[in-house]
């Protein structure tokens, strides 16, 4: 029988360095059976050399056409472009983080080239499928990257500082959405000294905010928040009218906001309104987390940097692409993680009752199967 081949691609996405494999994974999924082939330069902007994929058994193809000839499966991170998609052999698999109900038009295509694709962020929060939650390695970058974005644009110390000219309290964070992102955002902050309050909507997340060292503030909800794995669902009016009361009182006491929130994994609530802005203290900071979902403060210009009377608004995209080596290295363990639970003698099997298996199927012979992805396209 002929080996199945898997075909990483150097990642188009504007501002993207990550690459799906690492030579490591390259190994296990060579060892077990399969043929990869890794387009050149597709790790450059991880630092990892051709030389290094090569090594690991990986077969260098000059270009992506070359790359794809024959590929029975492609690993990407992000959703690929139309040109990408019509490049791909029709009816071969795609695993990917593919946000697809942010990425409507990739699916359409991915539909009609009857690709079989797999998106990870679809993946159910089981406990067998913890090992490929890209979401949650991602989120735990980002949520450390942005609170020391925090600690080094915000004019003043994170921590308590006694010395001989006498004391500088330390600052205060707030954290909005203490999920993967929000609770490592307070655990970095707290190293680095700060004085952290956090709130989320979800109720059972009052302990894991203590146990990372902050002060849990919030409201009492008139209708849970939680929608299951670990999701939150829209908050209703009432709660929201209150919600927005607490918000902007602890906007105002804070240094530095950090803000985490999504609903369903995917967009983001407006939270910070304008006017809660304008009653933040001169020189404090929002870093606004939620950016790639559209933003939790209504001012936020995703990607950019604004000044709003005294206070600075951040907007970082894609800041796991700020540390591609360490994401590259663990998307490329759920994604190996992934495929290793479907392989047998060297190949990837369909086992369609497998509830990961049929969980993270967004598309397969020419239908859309996710069905939150398949009302979003009928919408
Ligand atoms: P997420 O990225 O979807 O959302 C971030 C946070 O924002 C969530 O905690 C959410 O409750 C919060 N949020 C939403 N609306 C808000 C609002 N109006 N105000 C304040 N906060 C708001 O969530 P993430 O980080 O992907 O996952 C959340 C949780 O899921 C994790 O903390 C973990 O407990 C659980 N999880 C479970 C897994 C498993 O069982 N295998 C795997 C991964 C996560």
């Amino acid at each position: 029988m002929h080996s199945m081949r898997l075909a990483v691609l150097k990642e188009t996405r504007d501002g993207e360095t990550r690459v799906a494999l690492v030579p490591e994974t390259v190994k296990k999924l060579v060892d077990a059976g399969y043929q990869v082939a890794v387009e050149q330069g597709a790790g450059a902007g991880a630092s990892i050399a051709d030389e290094s994929f090569a090594r690991a058994g990986a077969v260098i193809e000059p270009n992506s056409s070359l790359a794809l000839a024959g590929a029975e499966m492609v690993l990407r991170i992000g959703a690929p472009s139309d040109a990408e998609i019509a490049a791909m052999p029709e009816g071969c698999m795609l695993l990917a983080g593919l946000l697809p109900l942010r990425n409507l038009d990739a699916v359409r295509a991915l539909r009609d080239r009857r690709i079989t694709a797999f998106s990870t962020d679809a993946i159910p929060r089981i406990t067998r499928a913890q090992a490929m939650d890209t979401l949650s390695s991602m989120a735990n970058i980002a949520g450390y990257r942005g609170a020391l974005l925090a600690a080094a644009e915000l004019p003043r110390y994170f921590p308590m500082f006694m010395t001989a000219a006498g004391t500088i309290l330390p600052a205060r964070i707030f954290v909005i959405g203490a999920g993967v992102a929000g609770l490592q955002a307070i655990a970095t902050a707290r190293r680095l000294g700060a004085n952290v309050v956090a709130t989320d909507v979800r109720p059972e997340v009052k302990e894991q905010i203590e146990s990372v060292g902050a002060k849990w503030v919030g409201i009492e909800l008139k209708r849970s928040a939680s929608a299951g794995g670990g999701y939150a669902r829209e908050l209703s009016d009432e709660d929201r009218a209150r919600q927005q009361e607490l918000l902007g009182d602890q906007c105002a006491l804070a240094d530095a906001v950090i803000s985490t929130a999504l609903i369903g994994g995917t967009f983001a609530p407006k939270l910070i309104s304008a006017a809660t802005v304008a009653r933040m203290k001169p020189g404090s900071l929002i870093v606004d987390l939620a950016a790639d979902g559209g933003g939790n403060c209504e001012l936020s210009r995703p990607g950019r940097t604004v000044q709003h009377g005294a206070v600075r608004i951040l907007a970082p995209l894609n800041l796991p692409a700020s540390m591609p080596g360490d994401a590259s290295t663990l998307w490329s363990r759920n994604l190996h993680a992934f495929i290793a639970a479907f392989t047998k003698e060297g190949r990837f099997h369909l086992l369609m009752d497998d509830e990961i298996l049929h969980g993270a199927m967004i598309t397969h012979q020419g239908e859309v199967t996710h069905a939150a992805t398949r009302e979003a396209l009928e919408r």
